[in-house]
Order: structure tokens, then sequence, then C-alpha cells
């Protein structure tokens, strides 16, 4: 498909823009969406952008059953010059395609659709908030589209792509989080859809979120499903950990995401020169870590929040308190590190940003 093609439909009625200092996350959408189809017969086709608006789809819709559906999620930033930057855009539309694989999704044309977002966030540029900790949230998904009950891949989709100004994800910020090491509940099992963005692993997620919220924890942290043994994720992030001066994240092994935060970390660990290993690592491990005075630091690392350091772990009844329940230093420095890179504050010196297109200051609220 070529650039060209894809049709604006402009809103005849914008909306106000909420302030910079008020934003939370995922609660507000700018004036326009990007929407394209999937037939067997047309493939991907129709791509257009249009005012932000409801979808009208039969009850009978394969993703209402099924949840035959993928998603993405990125930020855009508007630098202090009025440059809007993606933040590796690229690896997301990889990981796109990654998700349609396993869940039986026609693969996109990925310099498409980041052309798509792009020509999205040119048209809706200037709701991108301005102030430090705020960005504009983007997010793609498939959805399945055929009405049919029988299951099986849907013979159509629809791809859409809409936009949110955002504050913090936690309204804890870069404060430390509590959290509950999760014995009952996994989120994923290698085999299943644990390395895919699909909206199903995330609806498993929700039960042992309410039990920890109710319990006073921000999230849970997970084990693997096998054994429950073995650490996976923390909430929907990646998560580190630094004990003795070397700094360690579970390997990737068939039921964890990949997350684009998680390998920029690892790349800016490297770089930095410190002992970084991605390996198997167990609670008992942090445990004995934790007992021994040798556990220094815990975070999770995801495009939401970014950086999101661990205070506290609560296992078997017993409280594991990291750093003081401070925000310890590695995480302050990736924090600090790859927010400037991606707000163009610091050089980039590892290629991770594309600019999108300049807004004239004066129209930015
Ligand atoms: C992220 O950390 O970016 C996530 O995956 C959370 C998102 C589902 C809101």
């Amino acid at each position: 498909m070529e650039k060209s093609s894809i049709s604006i439909q402009l809103t005849s009625s914008k909306k106000p823009k909420p302030q910079s200092d008020e934003l939370a996350f995922g609660r507000v959408f700018t004036d326009h969406m990007f929407v394209m189809d999937y037939s067997v017969e047309e493939n991907w086709h129709s791509p257009r952008i249009v005012p932000y608006q409801a979808i009208a789809m039969e009850p009978a819709a394969m993703v209402y059953h099924y949840g035959q559906t993928v998603f993405e999620g990125l930020k855009a930033y508007l630098t202090k010059e009025g440059k809007v930057l993606l933040f590796r855009p690229e690896k997301n539309m990889e990981r796109l395609n990654k998700s349609n694989d396993r869940l039986c999704i026609p693969r996109v044309d990925e310099e498409f659709v980041l052309e798509a977002l792009k020509q999205l966030i040119t048209v809706d540029k200037e709701w991108i908030p301005e102030k430090e900790g705020t960005s504009l949230y983007i997010r793609p998904f498939i959805i399945s589209t055929e009405s049919y009950l029988g299951v099986a891949p849907s013979k159509t989709y629809k791809l859409i792509i809409i936009l949110s100004p955002v504050g913090s994800y936690y309204k804890e910020g870069i404060a430390p989080v509590k959290i509950a090491v999760e014995s009952e509940f996994v989120r994923a099992v290698a085999g299943g859809t644990g390395t895919a963005k699909t909206a199903g692993n995330y609806a498993s997620s929700l039960k042992a979120q309410e039990v920890a919220e109710a319990s006073g924890f921000s999230q849970v942290l997970w084990l693997d499903g096998l054994e429950k043994k073995y650490i996976e994720e923390v909430g929907s992030m990646n998560i580190f950990f630094k004990i003795n001066g070397e700094i360690i994240t579970p390997a990737l092994n068939g039921s964890i995401l990949e997350g684009v935060t998680r390998n920029s970390v690892l790349q800016l660990l490297k770089h930095w020169g410190l002992p970084v290993t991605e390996r198997k690592i167990s609670v008992e491990e942090i445990a004995e870590a934790h007992k021994e005075g040798k556990l220094e630091e815990a975070f999770g690392t995801g495009t939401a929040a970014v950086i999101s350091p661990v205070g506290e772990l609560i296992w078997k009844n017993e409280s594991l308190v990291i750093n003081n329940g401070e925000t310890g230093p590695i995480s302050k420095k990736l924090y600090s590190t790859i927010t400037s890179i991606q707000r163009g504050d610091q050089s980039d010196e590892f290629g991770w940003t594309t600019e999108v297109s300049t807004v004239e200051k004066e129209k930015v609220n």
C-alpha cells in the first residue's frame, strides 16, 4: 500500500484538551483514529484517518467471543524544540506481527502501519502534552470481526490506532510499589500466549491483581506456570533485580513478553559496563539474597511506566523491604536516561528515536 493511499476525514467538532497536570493514564482520547480492514479477497485495505468514534459490529463478531485480538503500546513525546519523537516504534511493529502469528491474525506491512501511525499523530499533534512525565500513548490493535460462532480464525479484521494523552501509569509515579508474590494464579506458560501482546493475558491477570489490591498491594510478582518457583514478570511489566552488584532479569523462556523497555534497559546497563545477566531466577534466591543483605534493588520495566521501582515484596507472609523502600540509584539513572532520550533532552547514541514532525509551539496547550 502507498503512503498516499491513506484517506483523511477531519472532525468538525474538536474536543477540549485536558490540562497536562491533570492527566492520568488512558482515559482521554484524541479527535481522530486510524482504521484499516482486512478480508481474504482484499488483504489489508481501505486505510483511513477518521474522527474518533464508536465501532459498530454485530454481536456475533468473533472478537467478542474468543478474544482473537492483539495490541501494542508506544509513546510520542514533544521535545523542547517542538519536535515529535517516537521511541523505537519499529520494535512495536515487529512485535505486532509476532503477536499476529501466534493469534492466527494476518501479518501487517510494518512500514505502512508505522507510516499510518505517524500520519495520525501529525493530524492530532496538538494533543501531545508538554509537561515532563507526560506523553501521547499510542494504542494500535487488531480485532477479529467476522460474525461466526465457530472456533476458528476470523476471515475479517480491523486494525485501529487510537491516541491518548497520558500522565504516569501508576498513581505512585516513579515511587516504589509494594508487590505480592503470586502463589496461586499464573499469568502464562511456555507454549501459551504469554509472549504475545493479546487481551487474554491481561484478562487472566485481573483476578490476582484484584486480590492483591484488596490486601494493599499495587501489583503481583508472577511466577512460572509449571513449578511456581521462577520469577517471570511483575504486573504487566518485565522485572529486574540487583543482587550483590549484578543485575539479573528472567531470560525469555516462551512465556515472558519481550518488552521494548526491557531490551533498552539491557542495552543501557551493558553500555554502562555493569554486570547484567538474563537467566532463570527463583523467588527463593531473591529471599535468600535479601536475608544476606545482598538484594540491592528491584524494578519493573514497561512502556507505560518506563521504570517502576519495587520497594517491598511480600512472600509467604514475610516482608522483604528493598533499599529501605526507596528508589535505588540504578532505577533512578535508568528512568532519567530513558526519559531524557525519549524527550530529546539527551543525545540519542543508540538511534532509538524517530522524528515524526514539528509542532509550532504556540499551538501546544
Ligand atoms: C506497559 O507496561 O506498557 C504495559 O504493558 C501496560 C499496558 C498494558 C497498559
